[in-house]
């Protein structure tokens, strides 16, 4: 059994997985709430909750999971990258406890642990890893695309500037709409029509030849736009429906525009299995423009269930157990950012 703990930014997040990746237990304490009335997460807030939140949810994870103490063989904790004071909270926590255990330590990457999500499930073992496939991870801190074989993970790219939640999350509070804004802007966009007319975004062009994102441009614009139109959370209720509408799209284009320039380039053979992790792939737009994008290339799409898009223990825990290293607990460290 591995006992897996996220708080690497501000949902507090304690899972149980057995050795056939099955979810016992994935238990989140979501902080948004304490943020939302700062429009964006607060750092020192984030440490606090999770210290509050930490051990009354590892005790509540064993409990649902009729499990005790001996019953945990190893712990995986999130070390990095993320905000410095919510990861120490976490990885003190988790020191202590495998120490005072005797039971190894496995430190994960966040976002391996997004990287390998699609392959859990709701119920049952984890689907098999493929030899090789394409991995998205679209999420408030992250935008890129990775070839991932025999689990050795290579970036193919990457955004220079926003990433695609990131652009989500501040477009959203310059309309008023709260934190976070991904899902507020999907919503709204449901009722809305796509206007590439009156709301045009163009697709960002580099000097050089790159697959890159990049997403300041878009967000700029948008700001412009939603000044120009005079867009706001409590104004006009079909101009903010077609507006976030055009938005998404936008972002979900660009997206699109760089998943195809890699997949042309990569050599046949090429993967068979494309994945989409991170907070963004819980938007619907995203998960059916990548089912069509695969069907039409005979790739098989993995999407993760919504509930292991966003941050979660289970996800980490998964990752440590698809390539944890186990160390001693003393000797693991907390990184902020990771190359
Ligand atoms: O993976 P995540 O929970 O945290 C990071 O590691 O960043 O992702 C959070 C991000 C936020 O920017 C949030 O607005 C975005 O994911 N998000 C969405 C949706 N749900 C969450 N964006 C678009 N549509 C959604 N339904
Ligand atoms: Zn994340």
């Amino acid at each position: 059994m591995i006992l897996g703990i996220e708080t690497s930014c501000d949902e507090t997040s304690v899972a149980l997985l057995d050795e056939d990746g099955r979810v016992r237990v994935n238990l989140i304490a979501s902080q948004i709430e304490r943020h939302q009335p700062f429009g964006g997460v607060v750092p020192e807030i984030a440490s606090r909750e999770h210290l509050q939140h930490l051990f009354p949810l590892v005790t509540r994870a064993l409990g649902d999971a009729n499990l005790g103490w001996n019953d945990v063989d190893r712990i995986a904790v999130t070390a990095g990258p993320g905000l410095i004071g919510a990861l120490l909270v976490g990885v003190a926590g988790a020191q202590g406890l495998a120490y005072g255990l005797g039971i190894p330590l496995v430190p994960v990457n966040h976002l391996e642990g997004h990287i390998f999500s699609p392959y859990l499930q709701r119920d049952g073992a984890s689907i098999p890893l493929p030899e090789r496939f394409l991995s998205l991870v679209i999420s408030g801190g992250h935008s890129s695309i990775y070839d991932v074989r025999n689990g050795v993970i290579t970036m193919l790219n990457r955004t220079r500037d926003d990433a695609i939640g990131e652009t989500f999350d501040k477009v959203a509070k310059f309309i008023g709409l709260p934190y976070p804004g991904g899902p507020q802007i999907e919503k709204h966009a449901n009722g809305g029509r796509i206007d590439r007319k009156r709301f045009h975004f163009a697709l960002p062009q580099f000097n050089e030849k790159s697959a890159d994102f990049s997403y300041s441009g878009i967000k700029a614009g948008a700001i412009r736009l939603a000044r120009e139109h005079g867009i706001n959370a409590n104004g006009d209720a079909q101009l903010l429906a077609d507006f976030c509408a055009t938005f998404q799209e936008a972002l979900i284009d660009q997206l699109f525009d760089r998943l195809e320039v890699i997949w042309s380039s990569l050599d046949a053979p090429k993967p068979a299995e494309v994945a989409v992790a991170g907070g963004v792939a819980a938007n619907t737009a995203v998960r059916e423009r990548l089912s069509a994008w695969a069907a039409k290339r005979g790739v098989i799409v993995r999407l993760p269930e919504k509930r292991y898009c966003t941050d979660n223990a289970a996800m980490i825990a998964f990752a440590g157990l698809k390539k944890g290293e186990e160390r001693d607990p003393r000797r693991v460290a907390v990184r902020s950012r990771i190359a």
